[in-house]
C-alpha cells in the first residue's frame, strides 16, 4: 500500500519545535552484560542447526573426459564401478579446472513417501540423476538446492544416484548432501533445552564485551588451517538477559546485529527468532512477539565459525555491534531511507532526492513526515512537510526532491556531510525521528579519461584490505575504523576496497568522515535468493554513505569467464539497481577478461596482469577498466634477506612499482587498489607456517609501514619524500657491499655516507633509486633535491647502540569511559641516544592501572606465536603496539612498559564520558 501525500510540499523554515522535541525512538547498543562459552560436546548441538535427513556419506567418483559420451553409461544403475575411487567428503576433491567428474552413491532405503535429496552445495555446477533417469541440472557452486526424487525413486530400492559435477575454477565437489522424507515439517518443538532455553544456567560461564572474537584467543596449532591463521576454529554461545518494561508492549522491537560470524541461531526466551548463515551482512530481528513484557528476558545466540567463507582470518562470534531499538507502531522502515545527492553540472547547486519508506504495524493513521537538511555545520538549509496517511503494512519509498544552493561537496580532501533528518508525528506527536548522514559528489566513469570525482580527475590511489588487526583480531571497536583509515590516508592512499564482503558500518562512517572513496563488495558470486539477499542488505544499508563510488559483486570467482557467471551476475546487478542505480556494478577478475562477467558488468576491474589493460581497452573502447588488485608484494618489515624457516621475506622487492607504474603512465585506468594496506592474520604465503599473518601489507598488522610504505607515499602524495633503506646496523659486514634504496619523488637524490657523498642520481618517475654501499658503521643520509637543485627533503639511517630504554607513544590521550573505545600505544626500542633500535626483540610488559586495561598487543612479526590476548609482547625490528580500551570507568589511566635491563616509560592517559 502507498503512502499518499496530502499537502503540497513546503519549504519551511526552521520550526524550533522540530529542533527540541525529543524522539520517540529508542536505541540502545546490547554490548554489554552477555555471557560466553566456547561449544563443546556437554552443551549439545543447537537445536535445529543440524539439517534434517539421512547424510549421504560413501561415494564413488572419477574424473570424466567427454561426459556427454560417458553418460549413458556413467549413470546405468547396474555399472560396475569399482574401479571409481570411494571418498568419504566430497567436498573438494576435483583439483582440476574446467573439468567433469562423475559420482555416484547408493542411497539409503526410506519410507517416505516424496523422498528428497537435498544438497548443501555442489561446486560448480550439478546435473543429478536417479536410476539412470536425469532429474536437475543446478548451476552456482554453493548454494543449497533441493531435488525432489519423485517417480525415479524405486520403493524397494536400490537407488543408484549419479551426478555430473562441473568444475569451473578452484576445487570442486560435492558438499553435505541428505535424503529426507520430504513430508511436510512438523511444527518446532515449543521449548528447547541446552543453552537456548530459557532457564539455562550459565552461572559458571564468563561474561564478555562485544565486540568480541573468540578465535583470536585461541592458541596457534601447526595442525589447524593455515588460511586461517593456524588458529583453532570452533563454535560459541552467547547468553544475555534483560528486562523489557511493560509499556513496551505494542511497539515494535528490532533486535539487530551488525555481523555475527558465522551461521549464527538466536532464540529468545528459548523461540528461534531465525537462523543467518553469512558472517557478513547485517540482520535484524523483530523481537516483538517472543519478548516478554515487565519481566527478564533470555537471549542466546549460537555462533558457528567451523566453517570458512573465504581463505582468510574470519574470527569468530558477535563481533560487531548488537542494537535493541523501540519504536512506536508507525515507524521509518529498517534501511528503508535513501538520499541521492548530485549536484548539477556547474556544482552551484544540488538536487536532494529522498526515497523514504514508512512502516506501520497498527491500524491506519494520519500522520506527517518532516524532512529537514542540515549542512556540515548543522543549519537547517532546505525541509520539506508532508501530510500521509499510513495504511498497516511497509509502504514502498516515496520519491520527493529538494533543492540546495551552494552545496558543500564531499570529496576525500574535504569530506563535508550534510545530515537528512526525518520525523514522523501523529496528531501533532512525533512518533519516530533519524538522522542519515550523506554527501553531495558527483561520480563520473570515462572508459578514455578515467574516474572523476566532482568533475575533476580522481585516480584510485586504493588498498584492498581485510578486517583485521593486531590485538583484537576482527572484533573491532569503532576507533580501530578509524585509526585504520587514518593510516592510510597519511599515505597518500584515496580509496579503500573492501576485501572481500561488505564491513562493519562504523568503517564506512570513518571512511565518510575522514575522506576515503569505496568499493564496497559482496561476498560471492551467484543469483540464489540467499545471495541476491546478501546483495540487497549490503546496498540497502550502504547506499547513503558518499565514500562509496561502486558496487562489486564477487572476487575471482570459478565461472567468472563464463556465459552462467554473467547471467548470475546479471542478476545481481539488477538487485543493486532496485535499492542504487547511482554507482556502477563491477567485480574483481582475475580470468576470463572480457568475457561472462565482463560482458554485463560496468566497470572491469583486474586482478593482476597490468600487461592485459591495452589489449582490453583497445577491444571494449568504452568499458572503463581499473585494478581492482594489483602488487600482492610479500615483505617483512625491517628484514632484508629473506629467511623460509623463520617465515620472512626480503624487503627487496620491486612489485609495488611494476603494479602501480601502468596504472600511473595510462590516464584511462581509473587507479587500483593494493594487495594490501596492512598485513592480516590468515593466507600465509608464500612461505606457511611458522607464519600465521600474510606478508602482503604496506603496513604490518600493527599499522607500522614497511619500506613500501614510503614509496607510496612518494608517488600518490603531495608532499616531498626521502626514504633511506635498509636500517644501518651491520655489525659484522664491515666493507661488504650494502644494496641501498631510496624512495621520493624529489627530482634528484645525493646519498652521503659519515658525510662523503656517494653520487647523485636522477629519480625515475614512480621508480627507486639504488647504490652498492660498502658497510661502514655511522650515517647514512639521503638529500632530495629539486629540479633547480635546491635541497627539499633528506632522510638518514644511523648505527645505534644497543637497547637502552622504552619509549611509549599514544594516539590519543583521552579516551571514552565507554568499556569499548582504545588508545593504540606504540612502543619502541630505543638506544642511549633515543634512536630506535631496528633489530631489537626486547619483551615488553604493558601494565595499566586506573579505568582501562590492555585489550591485546602485536609487534607485526608474521611467525609470532605469542598470544595476541596478553600484556606482554617481544618487540620486533624495534616495535610492539599495546591496545588499551577503556573499562567503563572515567578517571586517570596510567600505563608503563617496561623491559629486563631497559629503561621503562610511563605515560598518563584520561578515560571521559561522551
Ligand atoms: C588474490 C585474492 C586475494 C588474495 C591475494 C593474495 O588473488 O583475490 O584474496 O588471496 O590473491 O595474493
Amino acid at each position: 500500500m502507498k503512502i499518499t501525500p496530502l499537502l503540497l510540499a513546503t519549504l519551511l523554515a526552521t520550526p524550533a519545535s522540530l529542533q527540541a522535541a525529543p524522539s520517540a525512538r529508542e536505541r540502545v547498543r546490547f554490548d554489554d552484560g552477555w555471557k560466553f562459552h566456547l561449544q563443546d560436546p556437554s552443551l549439545g548441538e543447537p537445536p535445529s542447526s543440524a539439517i534434517a535427513g539421512v547424510p549421504i556419506e560413501r561415494w564413488r567418483w572419477k574424473m570424466s573426459e567427454n561426459s556427454s559420451a560417458e553418460a549413458l553409461e556413467a549413470v546405468r544403475p547396474e555399472l560396475d564401478e569399482s574401479t571409481w575411487s570411494m571418498v568419504q567428503d566430497a567436498h573438494s576433491v576435483i583439483g582440476r579446472e574446467n573439468s567433469f567428474a562423475w559420482f555416484r552413491a547408493t542411497l539409503p532405503q526410506s519410507s517416505a513417501d516424496m523422498p528428497i535429496l537435498h544438497f548443501e552445495s555442489v561446486d560448480d555446477n550439478a546435473t543429478v540423476y536417479l536410476n539412470g533417469q536425469k532429474l536437475m541440472q543446478h548451476t552456482g557452486w554453493d548454494s543449497p538446492f533441493d531435488v525432489p526424487l519423485g517417480g525415479a525413486w524405486k520403493a524397494q530400492g536400490p537407488n543408484v544416484l549419479a551426478v555430473l559435477v562441473e568444475n569451473v575454477g578452484g576445487a570442486g565437489g560435492i558438499g553435505a548432501t541428505f535424503l529426507q522424507s520430504g513430508a511436510p515439517l512438523p511444527p518446532p518443538p515449543p521449548a528447547v533445552s541446552g543453552p537456548a532455553s530459557a532457564n539455562f544456567s550459565d552461572a559458571a560461564w564468563r561474561g564478555v564485551h562485544l565486540p568480541h572474537d573468540f578465535i583470536i584467543e585461541g592458541r596457534f596449532d601447526a595442525q589447524s588451517d593455515a588460511s586461517h591463521g593456524f588458529l583453532p576454529k570452533g563454535a560459541g554461545w552467547y547468553r544475555k538477559s534483560f528486562v523489557l518494561p511493560r509499556a513496551d508492549k505494542g511497539k515494535a522491537l528490532w533486535l539487530e546485529f551488525d555481523g555475527v560470524y558465522r551461521d549464527s541461531i538466536v532464540w529468545l526466551n528459548g523461540r528461534q527468532l531465525g537462523r543467518h548463515r553469512s558472517g557478513y551482512t547485517s540482520f535484524y530481528y523483530d523481537i516483538s512477539q517472543a519478548a516478554r513484557y515487565g519481566g527478564l528476558n533470555m537471549l542466546a545466540v549460537f555462533a558457528d565459525a567451523r566453517q570458512n567463507e573465504g581463505w582468510w582470518y574470519e574470527g569468530g562470534g558477535i563481533y560487531r555491534h548488537v542494537y535493541l531499538t523501540k519504536l512506536a507502531p508507525l515507524h521509518l522502515a529498517h534501511w528503508g531511507t535513501s538520499v541521492v545527492a548530485a549536484p548539477s553540472s556547474d556544482f552551484k547547486s544540488a538536487q536532494i532526492a529522498l526515497n523514504i519508506a514508512v512502516e506501520n504495524t497498527g491500524l491506519a493513521v494520519p500522520c506527517t513526515l518532516d524532512m529537514a537538511i542540515l549542512d556540515p555545520s548543522g543549519q537547517q538549509v532546505a525541509a520539506l512537510r508532508e501530510g500521509t496517511v499510513a495504511a498497516p503494512g511497509e509502504h514502498s519509498p516515496q520519491l520527493r526532491s529538494l533543492s540546495l544552493a551552494n552545496p558543500r561537496l564531499w570529496s576525500p580532501d574535504a569530506p563535508n556531510l550534510y545530515t537528512l533528518r526525518t520525523t514522523l508525528r501523529q496528531k501533532g506527536r512525533i512518533v519516530d525521528e533519524t538522522s542519515t548522514t550523506f554527501g553531495i559528489r558527483s561520480l563520473r566513469w570515462d572508459a578514455n579519461l578515467g574516474f572523476f570525482l566532482n568533475g575533476k580527475p580522481f585516480k584510485i590511489q586504493g588498498t584492498c584490505n581485510h578486517q583485521d588487526f593486531a590485538g583484537i583480531g576482527v572484533a573491532l571497536p569503532d576507533r580501530v575504523s578509524y585509526y585504520k583509515v587514518q593510516r592510510l590516508k597519511e599515505m597518500g592512499c584515496n580509496a579503500l576496497r573492501f576485501s572481500h564482503h561488505p564491513m562493519a558500518p562504523e568503517l564506512l562512517d570513518a571512511c565518510d568522515r575522514l575522506g576515503m572513496v569505496v568499493m564496497d563488495e559482496n561476498r560471492k558470486l551467484g543469483d540464489s535468493p540467499e545471495i541476491l539477499g546478501q546483495v540487497q542488505s549490503m546496498v540497502r544499508r550502504d547506499r547513503n554513505h558518499p565514500s562509496i563510488i561502486m558496487w562489486s559483486m564477487c572476487n575471482e570467482e570459478g565461472m567468472q569467464g563464463t556465459q552462467q557467471g554473467g547471467q548470475m551476475f546479471a542478476a545481481m546487478r539488477n538487485t543493486v539497481l532496485q535499492w542504487d542505480n547511482t554507482r556502477p556494478v563491477t567485480a574483481a577478475m582475475n580470468g576470463g577478461i572480457g568475457t561472462g562477467i565482463s560482458l554485463v558488468e560496468d566497470l572491469q576491474g583486474f586482478n593482476y596482469n597490468p600487461g592485459g589493460y591495452d589489449d582490453f581497452h583497445r577491444k571494449f573502447p568504452n568499458q572503463p577498466v581499473y585494478g581492482s588488485e594489483t602488487a600482492s608484494e610479500t615483505t617483512t618489515r625491517g628484514i632484508y634477506a629473506a629467511d623460509k624457516a623463520k617465515g620472512y621475506a626480503s624487503t627487496y622487492s620491486g612489485t609495488h612499482q611494476y603494479s602501480w607504474e601502468p596504472i600511473a603512465r595510462r590516464p584511462w585506468v581509473a587507479g587500483g587498489f593494493v594487495w594490501t594496506g596492512f598485513d592480516y592474520r590468515g593466507e600465509p604465503s608464500p612461505y606457511q607456517w611458522p607464519d600465521v599473518n600474510s606478508h602482503f601489507g604496506i603496513m604490518d598488522t600493527c599499522g607500522f609501514p614497511k619500506d613500501s610504505y614510503y614509496y607510496y607515499r612518494a608517488w600518490w602524495g603531495t608532499q616531498p619524500v626521502a626514504h633511506i633503506l635498509p636500517h644501518w646496523n651491520w655489525a659484522g659486514r664491515e666493507g661488504q657491499p650494502i644494496q641501498v634504496w631510496v624512495h621520493g619523488n624529489a627530482a634528484r637524490y645525493e646519498l652521503l655516507l659519515n658525510g662523503a657523498s656517494l653520487g647523485s642520481k636522477e629519480m625515475p618517475r614512480y621508480s627507486h633509486l639504488e647504490w652498492s654501499v660498502p658497510y661502514a658503521p655511522g650515517t647514512l643520509e639521503a638529500r632530495g633535491f629539486n629540479s633547480l637543485g635546491q635541497q627539499i627533503v633528506s632522510d638518514k639511517v644511523e648505527t645505534t647502540g644497543a637497547p637502552a630504554r622504552l619509549q611509549i607513544v599514544p594516539d590519543r590521550t583521552q579516551l571514552l569511559s565507554d568499556s569499548e573505545d582504545v588508545v593504540m600505544v606504540r612502543c619502541a626500542v630505543l638506544d642511549a641516544q633515543n634512536r630506535v633500535v631496528p633489530t631489537a626483540d626486547n619483551a615488553v610488559t604493558f601494565a595499566v592501572s586506573g579505568s582501562a586495561y590492555v585489550a591485546g598487543v602485536g609487534n607485526g612479526d608474521p611467525s609470532d606465536h605469542e598470544p595476541d590476548k596478553a600484556s606482554q609482547r617481544h618487540a620486533f625490528n624495534g616495535h610492539c603496539l599495546a591496545v588499551v580500551q577503556s573499562n567503563g570507568r572515567t578517571g586517570a589511566v596510567v600505563l608503563t612498559a617496561t623491559s629486563p635491563g631497559l629503561r621503562s616509560a610511563t605515560i598518563s592517559l584520561s578515560a571521559v564520558s561522551r
